[in-house]
């Protein structure tokens, strides 16, 4: 059998190999020591009989957030909000009622579902004390993996998600009938800052904001500051990454562990990847295994700082709030018995290479002053091909059933986390250097001054979607187009 460990890095995004060269310095500085608090729990809804069904309402409410109450917007008085499960083939209805005193929706990121109708429509608009119900049915083909649900009202998303509004959707099939996989524990990890004044409410993030997207300083995993999770000796754990912040990144290792990839944002690579560190941008998932192999103790699972901007060199420079410039510990390992060792899976899922495509496409990235013309982020607009999101606007149209290159090129000075909905894609290249292996993704990092070039299949649906900047402050100011894919 060939040898799977494979000391290689999957670019999550952009800036990871130069995060690397950084990391031995960067553990030398100290680590804020936050007390371990409980396990990670989710209210949990899951499909019965080919069907998931269930009530979401959408409110400000007070909830616990580590040890302070803060006054967010919670699904169902949760944050993150509840946990949804189900299979390919299953149907799907939430009921959602927005509690909110402002317009929202829902968008199902990652979902290969209908962009259009009571799917995945980001067009929807529900207006406050109204009640809509999302419906659809997840092709029995969809790959299984971890997915997520958040506002999207164009204008509203960073301030709504930042508030607290965001859920995991679990996706199970086929990775998760690995033996090896399927004996691993799990834990899903919602990673998202939060900026609370004294009062616990969400305070203003500043005029940086506007530019460098809003981060705050309070790190949260699944709600709670430094959760514990639990290993045995032998075993196997299961880490469900997601990045729900607006704008933070996270670079993260296990002390004395390495990371297994097995998933991307797209579900399974072909077999697992050794990583020293992942990094996500915002939207970005990875599923990674941790081995129970060292000697019973507690490992931090830590978030080196991380400049996107930069590509991880300057950390907290430009970054404003994002970075303390220091680790912190986002969650706390320990070991808890034994087992008779699992494995690693050798083989995972194969990713099927997409055909050459018929027509490729440029797109960059840039921001400039709008009419406002205040310093440092007021005025300030983000822009595709030179063009603010115009709703009236249908910025690309392609056909269904074909497949199509897109070169992005970022030439402002920030970091944009490039996303689109709908469909999945392959990043093919990095400043014209091939990635080390395909993956399913549907969020991208471009750093300043880079182009990447993704593939991409139109399947299954038409109608109108979009894609745009996952930062989401730079979204809501006019980093987005709106994609037709229409019947050829
Ligand atoms: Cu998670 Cu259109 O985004
Ligand atoms: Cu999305
Ligand atoms: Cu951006």
């Amino acid at each position: 059998m060939r040898s799977i460990k494979r000391r290689d890095f999957l670019r999550l995004s952009a800036g990871t190999t130069a995060a690397m060269l950084l990391s031995q310095c960067a553990r030398s500085q100290p680590i804020s020591s936050t007390p371990v608090s409980g396990p990670i729990q989710f209210q949990t809804y899951k499909s019965e009989g080919g069907l998931l069904s269930l009530d979401l309402e959408a409110k400000a409410q007070s909830v616990q957030l580590g040890d302070r109450t803060a006054n967010l917007l919670a699904y169902n008085g949760t944050v993150p909000g509840p946990l949804l499960e189900a299979k390919p083939g299953d149907k799907v209805q939430i009921r959602f009622t927005n509690q909110l005193d402002q317009p929202t929706n829902i968008h199902h990121h990652g979902l290969h579902i209908p962009p259009t109708g009571s799917g995945d429509n980001v067009f929807l608009e529900i207006s406050p004390g109204k009640s809509h119900t999302y419906e659809y049915q997840i092709p029995d083909t969809h790959p299984a993996g971890t997915f997520w649900y958040h506002p999207h009202k164009h204008g509203l998303v960073a301030e709504q998600l930042f508030g607290g509004l965001a859920g995991l959707f679990i996706v199970r099939g086929e990775l998760d009938e690995i033996p090896e996989v399927k004996a691993a524990k799990e834990e899903f990890l919602v990673l998202k800052d939060f900026a609370l004044d004294s009062n616990g409410n969400i305070s203003d993030t500043g005029h940086m904001a506007a530019m460098t997207g809003r981060a705050g300083g309070l790190l949260t995993a699944s709600g709670q500051v430094n959760p514990a999770m639990t290993i045995s000796k032998g075993g196997l754990l299961r880490l469900r990454l997601l990045n729900a912040s607006p704008s933070r990144f996270f670079r993260l290792s296990l002390e004395d562990h390495p990371l297994h990839l097995i998933a991307t944002d797209g579900g399974a690579i072909s077999s697992p990847a050794e990583l020293s560190e992942v990094v996500l941008a915002p939207g970005e998932r990875a599923e990674v295994l941790v081995q129970g192999s060292q000697k019973p103790g507690e490992y931090r699972l830590l978030n080196q700082p991380f400049n996107p901007a930069q590509g991880g060199m300057m950390g907290g420079m430009m970054g404003g709030n994002q970075s303390s410039g220091r680790s912190e510990t986002v969650a706390t390992l320990t070991y808890e018995g034994s087992t008779e060792e699992i494995p690693l899976p050798t083989q995972l899922i194969a990713i099927e290479p997409l055909p050459e495509p018929q027509t490729t496409r440029q797109f960059t990235l840039n921001h400039g002053m709008g009419g406002g013309g205040m310093m440092m982020g007021g005025g300030m607009v983000f822009m595709i091909n030179d063009k603010a999101y115009d709703p009236s606007r249908i910025d690309t149209q392609v056909m269904l059933n074909t497949v199509e290159d897109w070169e992005i090129t970022n030439t402002g000075s920030m970091a944009h986390p490039f996303h689109v909905h709908t469909n999945k894609f392959q990043i093919i290249s990095q400043n014209g250097q091939p990635v080390p292996y395909p993956a399913w993704k549907d969020v991208v990092s471009v750093s300043p001054g880079e182009t990447v070039c993704i593939r991409m299949a139109f399947r299954d649906y038409t109608g109108k979607t979009v894609y745009h900047c996952h930062v989401l402050d730079h979204e809501d100011r006019g980093m987005m187009g709106t994609l037709e894919i229409q019947q050829a």
